[in-house]
C-alpha cells in the first residue's frame, strides 16, 4: 500500500502531527510548498493537514489543494490542528471532494500544541488506515 502526508503548518503544529502519521507510515511528511510535494504516481492513501487561521486555511494549502486530481490518491484522510475549531477539516474536506478524491469521514484534530499523547493518538489513529 503507498501512502502520502502532506501539510502546511506556519508554526509547526500540524507539522508534528504530520510527523507522527509519516512515521508510521514510512514515509516522509512533506510541506505542501516544497518542490517535492507533487504526487507523480497516484497513492492508496493521501494523509493531507492544515490549520485553520483567521477561519479559513492558509492560501499555499488551499493552492495545492486545486493542484490535486482523482488519480493522486484513492483515499484521502483529512488531519488539522487549530486553537479550538474544527471547520479547516470541512474546508480540506470539500475541496478533496472538489477534486474527485474520496475522503475519509474521519478526521484527526488536536487543539493547539500536540503533546506526546496527541502524537501517540495521531499515529494510531493513521495506523487504521494503512494495511
Ligand atoms: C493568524 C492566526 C489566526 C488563527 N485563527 C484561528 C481561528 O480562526 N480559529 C482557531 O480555532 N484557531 C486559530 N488560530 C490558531 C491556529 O489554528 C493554531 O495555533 C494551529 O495549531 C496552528 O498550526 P500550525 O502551527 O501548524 O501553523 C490562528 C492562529 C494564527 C496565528
Amino acid at each position: 500500500m503507498s501512502t502520502a502526508v502532506r501539510y502546511y503548518s506556519r508554526s509547526g503544529n500540524t507539522r508534528a502531527v504530520a510527523e507522527a502519521i509519516a512515521a508510521k507510515a514510512g514515509v516522509q511528511a512533506v510541506s505542501v510548498d516544497s518542490p517535492e510535494a507533487g504526487i507523480s504516481d497516484g497513492v492508496d492513501v493521501l494523509f493531507i493537514g492544515g490549520a485553520l487561521y483567521a477561519y479559513g486555511i492558509d492560501k499555499h494549502l488551499k493552492k495545492y489543494l486545486k493542484t490535486l486530481g482523482s488519480g493522486d490518491a484513492k483515499k484521502a484522510v483529512v488531519f488539522s490542528t487549530a486553537r479550538f475549531s474544527k471547520h479547516a477539516l470541512d474546508v480540506i474536506k470539500k475541496e478533496l471532494a472538489g477534486a474527485g478524491i474520496p475522503v475519509e469521514e474521519e478526521t484527526f484534530f488536536s487543539k493547539g500544541k500536540p503533546g506526546g499523547d496527541v502524537l501517540k493518538a495521531a499515529a494510531d489513529f493513521a495506523g487504521r488506515f494503512i494495511c
